[in-house]
């Protein structure tokens, strides 16, 4: 196959990625998967006593979703995912992570468990292995049940309770299989999206409700991690997810942005890793947190740190930070790629593959880290398809091979980085996005459901299977 990506800017395969590189330089231990998540892809939303969640509800408000787009069907994999997991096999794909849906199992997110929700898990978790792929379970990807948003979701204290007692049914039923779970998919987003900014589920914006949801998801990250250690065999590995950027200031040399870049770094990077470390909240660094004290219970201090078994690392670009008058509190703001005249992609984040190498090296670097592992990293792009039936997606593909490089770089300087996730396995539902930002290694006509391997997909099969990377 030609090579294509000659003519993609130097952004997108940057010169420091270690070529040539091969599977094999990362040894044979390292995990190889790609991930996705309930809500973007299953569809089936009421389907076999399913309850609904706060993105059922919040996707039919008014202007909440381009397009007013929903997840109704999504990618179908409720019930395309037999096919699914062939694909995934043809592929060689050997780990796929993907989450439960709370209200497919517990309809009212407490009390009664569904039967038909709990089986539609269990048979997709024996397909997995019938096919020889490893699953990764992800027990929280933003899909909270409905019932409990009623109670005050995140922002009510007893979530955590309703949240360990969820994870707690899930672990006694698939723990016989299931050897890797995380318990949370970036906190910070669906605290800081759902609740201040108001642009994803529940849509609200509030300082206070922010607040106690840090602090409620930051005990339930770690509650959720002791449910699954109580429920689980010895062998089972427990981690957590948390979404990164690298942050650089916008003037260097002006302090003012250097100091915002730290406000953003402790808002961005380290609210929910460091308590989970022991470390306590990044309060020095990002005094607004110390407000959070208002929400503390007796004994919480104790309660936050988990000794995870690894950290997943979630990536796609990274911010460039200024000082703002405008922003109370954390007084920064984001200068945009668009801005700065940069390469970006349909999110419109710069295409940067090298902050993930960034922050491998900064997650790497705290005394009592576990294994990394990069459960989440990709990028979305239009893609066309050819008369033959072809996506050539140049750039994804690009930037995938570079990324991967500087996963290879990091761990050649000594990051404990084990594995890597590719997002995502098939195109899906983008959240407030809706399905214009492709992000798959698989494209999917959302009209017919058909499924199209990208060029990037065959290029990551053609990689697991061996084949070097070139510059
Ligand atoms: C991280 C989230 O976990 C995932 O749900 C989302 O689709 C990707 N980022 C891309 O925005």
């Amino acid at each position: 196959m030609p090579d294509i990506i000659v003519d993609l800017p130097a952004a997108f395969f940057p010169a420091t990625t270690p070529t040539p590189y091969c599977r094999a330089d990362f040894g044979p231990d390292f995990h190889w998967g790609v991930a996705a998540a309930a809500y973007q892809t299953e569809g089936a939303w009421n389907q076999r006593g399913k309850g609904p969640s706060i993105w059922d509800e919040f996707v039919r408000r008014p202007g909440r979703i381009r397009r007013g787009e929903t997840a109704k069907i999504a990618a179908d994999f409720y019930h395309r995912w037999p096919q699914d997991l062939e694909l995934l096999y043809q592929m060689g794909i050997p780990d796929f992570r993907f989450s439960v849906a709370w209200s497919r199992v517990m309809p009212q997110g407490t009390g009664a468990v569904n039967a038909a929700g709990m089986d539609f898990y269990d048979r997709l978790i024996d397909g997995c292995l019938e096919c020889h792929i490893t699953p990764w379970v992800t027990l929280y990807h933003w899909d909270l049940p409905a019932a409990l948003q009623r109670r005050g979701g995140w922002t009510n204290p007893d979530v955590v309770g309703w949240f360990t007692d969820y994870a707690q049914r899930v672990a006694a039923r698939l723990g016989d299989r299931v050897q890797h779970w995380m318990v949370l998919n970036e906190p910070m987003v669906f605290v800081g999206a759902g609740q201040l900014l108001g642009l994803h589920a529940p849509g609200k914006r509030s300082l206070g409700g922010f607040l106690a949801s840090v602090h409620h998801a930051a005990l339930a990250q770690a509650e959720g991690g002791r449910a699954l250690r109580a429920a689980l065999p010895a062998t089972a590995r427990i981690g957590t997810t948390f979404s990164c950027s690298q942050v650089t200031p916008w003037r260097p040399t002006l302090p003012r942005d250097v100091r915002a870049t730290r406000r953003a770094d402790a808002l961005l990077n380290r609210l929910f890793v460091e308590p989970a470390l022991g470390l306590g909240y990044p309060v020095a660094d990002l005094p607004l947190l110390s407000w959070l004290d208002r929400y503390h219970r007796p004994g919480d201090e104790a309660r936050l740190p988990f000794a995870f078994d690894f950290l997943g690392v979630q990536n796609y670009t990274r911010e460039v930070v200024r000082y703002s008058p405008f922003v109370p509190l954390a007084w920064a703001s984001l200068v945009g790629a668009k801005q700065r005249g940069v390469p970006y992609t349909q999110m419109g984040w710069e295409v940067y593959p090298e902050s993930l190498y960034h922050m491998l090296h900064q997650f790497g670097a705290y005394a009592n880290v576990p294994r990394l592992l990069v459960t989440e990293n990709g990028a979305a792009f239009p893609d066309t398809v050819t008369a033959a039936g072809c996506i050539p997606d140049a750039g994804r593909r690009a930037y995938l091979r570079a990324a991967i490089g500087q996963v290879l770089r990091a761990r050649r300087e000594g990051v404990p980085v084990d594995g890597y996730f590719a997002w995502s396995f098939t195109d899906n539902f983008e959240w407030a996005e809706g399905y214009e930002p492709r992000f798959g290694l698989v494209g999917v006509d959302f009209a017919t459901q058909q499924r199209t391997v990208k060029e990037s997909g065959r290029w990551y099969q053609r990689f697991l299977a061996g084949e070097k990377v070139e510059q």
